[in-house]
């Protein structure tokens, strides 16, 4: 029984290994009708330009336009900016290899261009759009291929991105609110906001519309909103960073670490002042004072032998986000130096 199995597998060991042989022939036999038809020239081909997605305004440009002629011989390469032609080499001509066309705003360094590349000195934004190279063979084939990619002329901004209305000190539960912003450049900058390192989610984020100033320049403003909780401080810090990027040329940041305000009892000494039972239902102030000072809503009169005064922190709700400008609590002032919690 077992010696009858053990001969049908060896039957079917020898079955594959012949199979496999024939694919392997098989193989052998359509790559050799490949490498025959490859063999046979087409003529040109391949083409492939390199363009700057991104210049800046000022900068000289270098297109490149790469191509296999297979053993035919050049006939000509023109590029153009959208459909006007602006470059033409043509190796066999005799009175110039080289002409230019003009065309608003492209001046070419003709010394610095040839059949492979052209160079566009000085460019200016508005000569941002498509650019083609358009490649023809000689006899026998006299194929013309073409081929395009997008150059966009950028106008940096003169400073990096700013952050602002974000305090440096937030408690769990508070609402944080900020802005960053990048002016003054074409196109406008792409703004990214991280909390630690990971890129804020959309909802976290207030988009607002660009604006321009009589140049034509760009101005960008992102928002960014959420509640803070014990889990974005890490170590004791929230980090906040926006970045501004303008396709591969322009990467800028600015960065804010937030530090944690921990919720403590606060035991003071000596006041002369009246004696504040509590302040349970002291509220935060406008946020763009400062977190460590509050308003009593309701201060409760107390013995005035009792030498303590106990602040709870006050929870603070999103829709007191807007509050009444700050009224600090008169002779009991918290700032920096004596933050509750501190
Ligand atoms: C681009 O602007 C420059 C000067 O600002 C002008 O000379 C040129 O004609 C403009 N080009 C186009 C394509 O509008
Ligand atoms: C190219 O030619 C211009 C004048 O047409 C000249 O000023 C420039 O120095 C030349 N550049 C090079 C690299 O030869
Ligand atoms: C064109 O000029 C560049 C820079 O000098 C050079 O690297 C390239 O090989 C030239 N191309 C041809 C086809 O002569
Ligand atoms: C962010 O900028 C917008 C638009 O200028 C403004 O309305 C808003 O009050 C700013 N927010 C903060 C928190 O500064
Ligand atoms: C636009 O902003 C830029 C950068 O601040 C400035 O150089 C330019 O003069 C402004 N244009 C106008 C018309 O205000
Ligand atoms: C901004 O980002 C979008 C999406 O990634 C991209 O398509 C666009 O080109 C970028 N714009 C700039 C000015 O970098
Ligand atoms: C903050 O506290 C410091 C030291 O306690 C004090 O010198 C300063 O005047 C206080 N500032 C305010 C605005 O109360």
């Amino acid at each position: 029984m077992i010696r009858k199995f053990n001969t049908k597998c060896k039957q079917k060991t020898k079955i594959r290994k012949v199979f496999s042989r024939i694919f392997q022939i098989l193989k052998m036999i359509i790559i050799t009708i490949l490498n025959y038809f490859k063999d046979i020239s087409v003529g040109l081909r391949d083409v492939r330009v390199t363009i700057p997605a991104a210049v800046k305004r000022g900068d000289n440009a270098l297109l490149i336009c790469n191509y296999d002629m297979e053993g035919d011989s050049l006939y000509s390469i023109k590029w153009y900016k959208g459909k006007r032609e602006f470059y033409r080499y043509t190796p066999k001509e005799t009175q110039s290899i080289i002409k230019t066309f003009p065309v608003a705003g492209i001046n070419v360094e003709t010394n610095l261009s040839n059949a492979s590349q052209v160079v566009i000195s000085q460019v200016d934004t508005n000569i941002s759009g498509k650019f083609s190279c358009e490649v023809s063979a000689d006899a026998p084939h006299f194929n013309t291929m073409i081929v395009s990619g997008e150059m966009n002329v950028v106008e940096i901004p003169e400073a990096k991105p700013v952050i602002d209305g974000i305090m440096a000190r937030y408690r769990p539960g508070d609402e944080l609110r900020g802005n960053c912003s990048s002016q003054y450049s074409k196109p406008a900058a792409n703004l990214t906001w991280m909390v630690n390192d990971v890129p804020a989610s959309p909802s976290q984020m207030i988009f607002y519309k660009l604006s321009k100033n009589d140049s034509n320049l760009e101005s960008t403003i992102l928002g960014i909103h959420f509640s803070i909780t014990q889990q974005h401080f890490i170590r004791g810090k929230l980090k906040l960073k926006c970045i501004a990027q303008i396709h591969e040329i322009y990467h800028q940041s600015d960065e804010r670490l937030i530090e944690e305000v921990r919720p403590k009892i606060l035991a003071t000494g000596t006041s002369n002042m009246n004696m504040y039972h509590s302040i349970n239902e002291g509220e935060l102030s406008n946020p763009n004072v400062g977190m460590t000072q509050y308003k009593a809503n309701k201060l409760k009169h107390s013995n005035k032998q009792q030498s303590q005064v106990r602040v709870t922190p006050p929870q603070r709700q999103s829709q007191q986000q807007q509050t009444s400008p700050l009224t600090p609590l008169r002779g009991l002032r918290f700032n920096g130096s004596a933050a509750p919690g501190d």
